[in-house]
């Protein structure tokens, strides 16, 4: 590492009002926040998990999950990238850590939210919600082997099936030296039920000296408009949202601003599923592209009747040439 911090440094985690594009694996990849981050709006984003299990993973595989590691740890639009680790034991998650960030990466995130099943049995994600002082060591350990000016967050949900114990919890992040958390207002009971408790995140707020950004349901400028003033939380994290509304944190600069704010049209957002496609298919087989582009329209249908359209009209077609004809068709 050089002497200059990383563009993504605790000075920039102080700055309120910050918008995060959350982590989806399987749907945010480099790809989607390259997209994302050009249309603007967001200060940083993370990666799908990297899953650290009981050793250091090798280089290639953080430049594969990350590969803005080779661009500075940031998109072409010159937003921070943060990797994010998932693991419940922490030496190795340290270790990994280390690696991590003398790679670049703009920080380091630990996923204590992943409610997946098979996660969970082999003792990482959510289930380490019950039991906060493990989830102290965890960030402890990986906040002294990272560089003082990388920060090192961490992603919780309430708990694990009560929330009695959110505060205790968010406490021990911070406890343990962590820059800002991020609370999913929800536990791996509730899963992604609706609506997200944000009333919950209020007293971990005002309880905590470092930022507490709000995450779940904030699907246009009403619900983040909404969120705040529920949860009291400057800073949020924007995930299904982010995707079904292409430009929603522009949307909320501009409502921030004082100007008026609307959705891109249709026929703005068809040629971004085009191009997305298109951008993919040069390194991913056709399938995999028309999977993700399938997957794209159902997260759009909410804000764009059309795409629900395309989707019906589409789900059988066997080519990607098909698909893409079809949303040229629909501009
Ligand atoms: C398909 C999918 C994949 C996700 N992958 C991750 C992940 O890799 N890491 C993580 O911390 N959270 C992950 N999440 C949770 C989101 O980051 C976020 O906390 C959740 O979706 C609630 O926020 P939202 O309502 O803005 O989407 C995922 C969620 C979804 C739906």
């Amino acid at each position: 590492m050089g002497d200059n911090p990383p563009p993504f440094c605790n000075e920039v985690l102080r700055k309120t009002m910050k918008i995060l594009l959350a982590p989806m694996e399987g749907v945010v990849d480099w790809y989607m926040r390259d997209l994302l981050t050009r249309i603007g709006g967001y200060d940083a984003c993370v990666t799908e998990f990297v899953r650290v299990v009981d050793k250091c993973l090798p280089e290639k595989a953080y430049r594969r999950l990350c590969p803005e590691l080779g661009t500075a740890a940031k998109t072409a639009a010159g937003t921070p990238v943060v990797v994010q680790l998932l693991g419940g034991e922490a030496a190795v998650m340290a270790e990994n850590a280390a690696l991590a960030a003398a790679l670049g990466a703009a920080g380091i995130d630990l996923n204590f939210g992943c409610p997946s099943k098979v996660v969970n049995r082999n003792g990482g994600g959510a289930v380490l919600l019950k039991e906060p002082e493990r989830i102290q060591q965890i960030v402890a350990a990986v906040r002294t082997a990272v560089p003082a000016p990388v920060p090192v967050t961490a992603k919780i949900r309430l708990g694990f099936d009560h929330a009695d114990d959110a505060l205790a919890i968010a406490r021990a992040v911070e406890r343990a030296g962590a820059s800002a958390i991020v609370v999913h207002a929800r536990t791996r009971a509730d899963g992604y039920k609706a609506p997200a408790r944000w009333q919950m995140l209020r007293p971990i707020r005002e309880a905590l000296t470092i930022p507490v950004i709000a995450n779940g349901d904030i699907n246009s400028v009403e619900d983040y408009r909404r969120c705040l003033a529920i949860s009291g939380c400057d800073d949020v994290m924007i995930g299904r949202g982010a995707v079904g509304c292409p430009d929603l944190a522009r949307q909320i600069r501009r409502y921030q601003g004082g100007q008026p704010c609307q959705p891109l049209a249709w026929a703005e957002v068809a040629p971004l599923v085009v191009g997305l496609a298109q951008q993919m298919n040069r390194t991913i087989e056709d399938k995999l592209v028309l999977g993700r582009i399938k997957q794209w329209l159902v997260m759009l249908k909410k804000v764009y009747p059309q795409a629900q359209r395309c989707f019906d009209q589409g789900r059988r077609l066997p080519t990607l040439a098909q698909m893409t004809a079809l949303l040229g068709q629909h501009e």
